[in-house]
């Protein structure tokens, strides 16, 4: 067996890019039931942004504001609206992950960096993926600190404090890219970072009657990060991804999916809670066990929550989407329980997109 030239431990962390972070934090503690552990700004004497670090079991988001008008980050909020900035990778060595995918063809965003404070170190470094969005290596064997150098520890609390809703981890971050894109940063993945492709979905399998897309999925090689990549494909009315590249100005993060032990009672927490969902029609749950067999679940909460279900050789799952959680009709969340399955729910993706396409027509963008 050939040597994993990039192993990967995980999701590092996913870092925003936001018009105001104070604000996006409370939305994600108070409406997802995540922390606050970690901040980093002008009281910590970085000038020209604030970051708010936020966790749940072994996620952690970070949502980023610029403090100034010209910047990086005001210009990528300018440009996409609200997005995911960076995809951080877990990693034993930065340095030797950065020259491995530089040397086959990886473009830089930040050369290796080593980070200090009183908690010890990390070393970080960077290299672009699909449109602005960049993967960062993050190696922090020696740390001990709340998250990275330079941010301090930081809780939030108040009466309203919300318990978490069992998320637990990322199960896989979706990208879109470009008409006829998909493949290339496929190979991207595969060439530059070692990923093997684990399943293609053709417009045969994504389509409704107007609306088509295309998609394949990439693993690492301890199947750890999962990247399915989309790209739009031609139908008789507007692809969603299409859309979606109209609104973020080009490729970047679709949706992330988040993995939880007990589905039924995070979606019924996050709608208490206000989370918005995507609805299938309930003739979806006439033929479900026909279609599933046999599940441990019983089927009215499942109908009741707008849960939906899926098998393959391995098992099943149960998953949800959420709609935009901007205003822009852009980056969504997946919720999602694997009993077995290792698949992404294909046998759902047609009463999903029409139930996105239902979405898309009350934008006036179908
Ligand atoms: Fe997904």
């Amino acid at each position: 067996m050939e040597q994993d030239f990039l192993p990967l431990k995980g999701t590092d962390y996913v870092e925003f890019y936001v018009g105001n972070a104070k604000q996006s934090a409370r939305y994600y503690q108070e409406a997802f039931g995540y922390e606050l552990i970690a901040y980093a700004g002008p009281e910590t004497n970085v000038r020209d942004r604030a970051s708010y670090v936020l966790q749940q079991d072994k996620i952690r988001l970070v949502l980023t504001s610029s403090l100034l008008p010209e910047s990086d980050i005001s210009h990528h909020v300018k440009t996409h609206g609200d997005g995911v900035k960076v995809l951080a990778l877990w990693v034993d060595d930065a340095r030797k992950a950065y020259d491995e995918t530089t040397r086959r063809g990886a473009r830089s965003a930040q050369e290796p960096k080593v980070l200090k404070d009183e908690n010890g170190e990390v070393v970080t470094a960077s290299i672009y993926t699909y449109g602005d969005t960049i993967h960062t290596f993050v190696e922090r064997n020696n740390y001990r600190g709340p998250f990275l150098p330079g941010y301090v520890a930081k809780s939030f609390s108040s009466k309203a404090s919300k318990k978490p809703v069992g998320l637990k981890y990322i199960d896989h971050c979706v990208g879109n890219v470009g008409w006829g894109e998909m493949n290339q940063w496929v190979k991207f993945y595969e060439d530059v970072m070692g990923f093997k492709l684990l399943i293609t979905f053709d417009d045969n399998d994504i389509s409704t009657e107007y609306t088509a897309l295309m998609s394949k999925v990439v693993s690492n090689g301890n199947g750890y990060v999962k990247f399915p990549i989309n790209e739009p494909a031609e139908g008789k009315k507007k692809s969603q991804i299409e859309e979606y590249l109209d609104f973020y100005r080009g490729a970047g993060v679709q949706h992330i999916a988040i993995a939880t032990d007990n589905i039924l009672e995070t979606v019924a927490e996050l709608k208490n809670r206000g989370v918005e969902f995507l609805m299938v029609p309930h003739t979806y749950y006439d033929d479900l066990l026909d279609r599933v067999g046999t599940i441990d679940e019983d089927l009215q909460p499942l109908k009741d929550l707008n849960i939906l279900v899926d098998r393959d050789e391995e098992g099943y799952l149960l998953q949800i989407f959420t709609k935009p959680v901007q205003d822009r009709p852009t980056l969504f969340y997946e919720i999602i329980q694997r009993k077995g399955a290792k698949s992404f729910g294909k046998g759902n993706f047609k009463a999903l997109f029409e139930a996105i396409e239902r979405e898309q027509a009350l934008r006036g963008n179908l």
